[in-house]
């Protein structure tokens, strides 16, 4: 599958989606979003794919945000369209069946830190920097920032951030919960493959049902997230790989999965 702003690769299950604009630090334009969502869609149909890493071309930025010569001229129906293809975008990564790490390896600003918001596991490289710059340019962020960032590092915290625009370094982020882990940036990308691999060795529908149920989780109550819980759980015992795990661990031996 050919792409122009990013590039795609897969091996040994985990595929590695690149944003692939340096010259604009990866900002992310119309074509670039309408590109991610193909490259999830197909990367969704795929049996092999066990996770995704998001990360950035260059050793500068992740995605230094929305493409501001791109937004300038747009007028509020435009704007309207752009808001909605980024949140279509970030939906689709959110929702990815498999989990989804962001190797953040560089500035994630804008819509780049709202992109990181929508993965699973962050990690950052130590020269990365985080915020959400939007007031600074007189619009509010409009891929999902206000909604998610107070859901994971609560409202004081997101506010200030929303509403001085600054910057936070790697270290930051994690204080604040925002990054798994912060790594040199040289051992970004290896750090990124190696929780992948963790994570691709498992039973890869008990994987996807453990985020659906994490994701959908938080969206209800505890006694309805219990409920999901309990038919979830139950469900797996009707898989090849349920019965493939427990045997496996009786005869003292490594499982194969076969995601069935
Ligand atoms: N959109 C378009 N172009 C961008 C860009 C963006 N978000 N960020 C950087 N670029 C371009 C610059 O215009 C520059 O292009 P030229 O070489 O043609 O001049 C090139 O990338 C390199 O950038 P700088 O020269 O600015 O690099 P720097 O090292 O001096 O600064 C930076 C780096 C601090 C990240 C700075 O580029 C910057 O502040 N970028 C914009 C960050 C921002 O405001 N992001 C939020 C966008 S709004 C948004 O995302 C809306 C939303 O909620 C969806």
């Amino acid at each position: 599958m050919a792409y122009e702003t990013i590039s795609v690769s897969l091996e040994e299950g985990i595929a590695i989606l690149k944003i692939n604009r340096p010259k604009v630090l990866n900002a992310l334009n119309r074509a670039t979003l309408l590109e991610i969502q193909r490259a999830l869609k197909e990367l969704e149909k795929d049996p092999e794919v066990r996770v995704l890493i998001i990360t950035g071309e260059g050793e500068k930025a992740f995605v230094a945000g929305a493409d501001i010569s791109e937004m300038a001229p747009m007028n509020p129906k435009e704007a309207l369209e752009f808001s909605k293809l980024g949140h279509e975008t970030l939906s689709l990564i959110e929702e990815f069946p498999s989990p989804v790490i962001a190797a953040v390896n560089g500035y994630a600003l804008g819509g780049g830190l709202e992109l990181v918001l929508a993965c699973d596991i962050i990690l950052a490289s130590e020269n990365a920097r985080l915020g959400l710059p939007e007031v600074t340019l007189g619009i509010c962020p409009g891929f999902g920032g206000t909604q998610r960032l107070p859901r994971l590092i609560g409202k004081a915290r997101a506010k200030e951030l929303i509403f001085t625009g600054e910057m936070i370094d790697a270290k930051k982020a994690y204080e604040f919960g925002i990054v798994n882990k912060v790594v040199p940036q040289d051992k970004l990308l290896d750090e990124a493959k190696e929780i992948a691999r963790k994570i691709a060795k498992n039973g890869p529908l008990a994987v996807r049902a453990a985020k659906r149920l994490v994701e959908k989780g938080l969206e209800t109550s505890l006694r309805s997230g219990e409920a999901m819980e309990i038919e979830a759980w139950a469900n797996l015992f009707a898989t090849e790989d349920q019965k493939e795990g427990m045997k496996a661990f009786l005869e003292k031996r490594k499982p194969e999965f076969k995601a069935r």
